[in-house]
């Protein structure tokens, strides 16, 4: 499997790397980076420096610094104000460089060297994703399969327009062209990530595993847990961008989803992001995302277990 991996990191993003570096098959070609969680210049060198505690050189690639439309959305409040949790012991800067390419050429560019064999996995707001379609309409029709963490599927959202998820709400035009530029996407909503949390018993395992892999997870978590680990009935932590990853690395996980028609909408005080699911088929649109809503949390927590040498 050859994966492009596309991230805000971002603590989960972090996780998810990590995932995908250790899991055995897989090659990562590139890493493309986008305004999200943080801003552009935070997120370039947070993931130079997850490569530098994995010990890989994949190239990462600068991407969009801004959404479509601006808006100035981050999360600095959930990933700290450097991306990766404010950890005082993170490690230093990393003496790497992203590569000179623009991440929106480096996606038009890789899909055309390697046509239906890349995979990609979109962990962040579809800023790069909607540039490259836009560019190229022919680049969606060139990627394997597309895999994103977004969206809501039963309108309970984490974002300030209740109904939206944070990764669509930081760039819903980019979303909405995405969704109708691929032909087919399988999407990890934030009610499934809800419904699969990781419990804290297993989470404590994951954070005791006696490798740099483990330390640096437990490092970067602190901030998070330590925020929802005291909310009363939080049953875990939740990991949506590693779930996604999982699902892209291996598709067994997926238990239970559905294909259905899913667009985004772009206006409505309350609702601008809301990923709009039809479910009855009303609408003359064909069937272009699979929603995942059942996963292997078992399966989920062994690839973890192994990312981290446990
Ligand atoms: O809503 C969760 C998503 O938003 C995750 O990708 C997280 O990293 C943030 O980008
Ligand atoms: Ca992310």
């Amino acid at each position: 499997m050859r994966l492009i991996i596309d991230t805000d990191a971002g603590v989960d993003d972090a996780q998810a790397i990590m995932l995908a570096l250790r899991h055995p098959g897989v090659t990562v070609e590139a890493i493309t980076t986008v305004t999200g969680n943080v801003h552009l210049d935070k997120v370039v060198p947070n993931v130079l420096t997850v490569l530098d505690v994995m010990g890989a050189t994949i190239p990462v690639y600068r991407g969009a610094a801004q959404p479509l439309m601006p808006n100035g959305l981050h999360a600095e409040e959930v990933h700290g104000g450097d991306g990766l949790g404010d950890w005082p012991d993170r490690p230093a800067p990393s003496a790497r460089q992203p590569e000179r390419e623009h991440a929106v050429d480096a996606l038009l560019r890789l899909t055309r060297q390697y046509p239906g064999e890349l995979t990609i996995v979109a962990l962040a707001p579809l800023t790069n994703l909607a540039l490259a379609a836009r560019l190229d309409p022919h680049f969606p029709l060139r990627v394997k399969e597309f895999i994103f963490m977004g969206g809501t599927i039963a309108g309970q959202g984490n974002a300030t327009n209740p109904t939206a998820e944070f990764n669509i709400l930081g760039d819903p035009e980019a979303a909405y062209i995405t969704l109708e530029s691929f032909p087919l996407a399988t999407m990890l909503s934030w009610e499934t990530t809800l419904h699969h949390p990781l419990n804290w018993e297993r989470y404590d395992a994951l954070a005791a595993i006696p490798t740099p892999e483990g330390r640096f997870f437990k490092g970067i978590s602190g901030r998070i847990v330590s925020l929802i680990r005291g909310m009363s009935g939080r049953l875990g932590y939740l990991l949506p961008d590693p779930l996604a990853m999982a699902l892209a690395l291996d598709r067994l996980l997926i238990l239970e989803e559905e294909r259905r028609h899913v667009t985004v909408a772009l206006v409505g005080e309350h609702t601008r992001a809301q990923t709009v699911v039809d479910y009855r088929f009303r609408a003359q649109s064909t069937p272009n995302v699979d929603i995942v809503t059942r996963v292997d949390v078992n399966g989920f927590y062994q690839l973890l277990r192994h990312a981290l040498g446990g």
